[in-house]
């Protein structure tokens, strides 16, 4: 048995999904069912014995004492969080509560189960942090890409929030023992991705005839990873990472954002033609991201020397398969775009447009 947190979201919910069609071992499923969070993304689970959901907070730490101690996990994969960088510029208290709090009463429920574990049970036991690229800060075009050693420099509310959590999950096993593993890892996209984030939006308002409203000159660089590669990851440092350490996980495909949006636009003109001309018409430059970080790229060269962890897609594949999917998916798109997502697409582009 292990213990997701944000299995809802959209990489927990690919990590649920992938896991229980490669084991059979159960998975308790914590989440709190915020905005980003969609049991329509699980529902081929909904009759499945190995599935256990939970709706509720990484914070309630009686929630979580109760759940160790009633299924005795061995691993807690930590996914829960407040993951949109813009909301944690227009409204960043979430951010600090889930991000910090949340981490470090999980740590602390965590650490509590784990200290009366019998010894081999304590030995086995695996706290994975779930992290991201964005706690390094910023890359210049020529310097080298994040290794894991490089220093940490938030620059948003989001990043500082998750940096915050990855020196709790550091300092629980420096102190305490607590055997961790931190994973940093890229840009995802794929499948069930919520559609603020910049690819799934794209696809959506192309689809929809809208603007397709990119930050600044576009020229912003990030480096992309198909989601199952992300998870194959995760399960690959479960199984075999080393506690206590850091691993960088990445696709090694660094794209300025303007040429993502081409790619989408150039898919959906071969898979879905509009009457006349090219999607790309629709790509709209707007006001930037504040602070928006310029390049991010991972050297994960650590987790295949020491795991012999690589990515299965290329950026080419899986965008194709990610285009496809939203095509073939119509529904779960219509259904994700609820009241709260409306009100938000309303007023971020309201006041990024201004
Ligand atoms: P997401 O926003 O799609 O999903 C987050 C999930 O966490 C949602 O289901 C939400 O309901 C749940 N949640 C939020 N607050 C909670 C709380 N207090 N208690 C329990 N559940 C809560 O995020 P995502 O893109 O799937 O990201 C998952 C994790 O991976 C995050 O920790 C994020 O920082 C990290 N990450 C994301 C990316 C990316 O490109 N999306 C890249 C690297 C790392
Ligand atoms: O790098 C990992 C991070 O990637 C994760 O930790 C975050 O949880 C995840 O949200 C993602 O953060 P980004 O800010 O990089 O992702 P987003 O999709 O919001 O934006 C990607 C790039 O596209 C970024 O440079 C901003 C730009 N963008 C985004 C949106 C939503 C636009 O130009 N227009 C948009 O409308």
């Amino acid at each position: 048995m292990i213990l997701v947190t944000g299995g809802a979201g959209f990489i927990g919910a690919n990590f649920v999904l992938d896991w229980l069609a490669k084991h059979d071992e159960p998975v308790v499923n914590l989440d709190k069912l915020t905005y980003a969070g969609n049991m329509e993304t699980l529902a081929s689970l909904q009759d499945d014995p190995r599935h256990i959901f939970v709706k509720g907070d990484i914070g309630d730490s009686a929630l979580v004492a109760g759940l160790l101690t009633r299924h005795q996990p061995r691993a807690i994969i930590n996914f829960a969080a407040e993951s949109h960088v813009d909301r944690s510029i227009s409204s960043p208290e979430d951010f600090i509560q889930t991000n910090i709090v949340g981490t470090f009463r999980l740590l602390e429920a965590g650490r509590q189960f784990w200290a009366g574990l019998p010894a081999e049970a304590k030995a086995g036991f695996r706290f994975v942090q779930v992290s991201t690229d964005e706690v390094y800060g910023s890359l210049q075009p020529s310097d080298p890409a994040f290794s894991e050693t490089n220093r940490y420099e938030p620059n948003s509310p989001y990043s500082a929030s998750k940096a915050s959590s990855d020196h709790l999950v550091r300092a629980y096993h420096h102190t305490y023992g607590l055997p961790v593993l931190t994973t940093n890892c890229a840009n995802n996209y794929g499948p069930y991705h919520f559609p603020e984030k910049l690819i799934p939006l794209m696809i959506v308002n192309a689809l929809a005839g809208k603007q397709l409203p990119v930050y600044g000159d576009g020229q912003q660089v990030r480096d992309w990873l198909y989601v199952k590669d992300h998870c194959s990851a995760i399960r690959r440092v479960l199984e075999a990472g080393k506690p206590g350490e850091t691993y960088n996980i990445g696709g090694g495909n660094e794209k300025p954002n303007i040429d993502i949006v081409h790619a989408v636009c150039a898919l959906l003109d071969e898979l879905r033609p509009r009457g006349s001309g090219s999607y790309r018409e629709q790509v709209s430059f707007i006001k930037d991201r504040p602070g928006h970080d310029r390049r991010y790229a991972i050297d994960a060269r650590k987790i295949a020397r020491e795991l012999g962890w690589k990515p299965a897609e290329t950026f080419e594949t899986g965008i194709r398969k990610t285009v496809q999917w939203y095509l073939d998916n119509p529904d779960w798109v219509l259904r994700v775009q609820s009241g709260a997502y409306r009100d938000w697409v309303k007023a971020q582009y309201v006041t990024v447009a201004a």
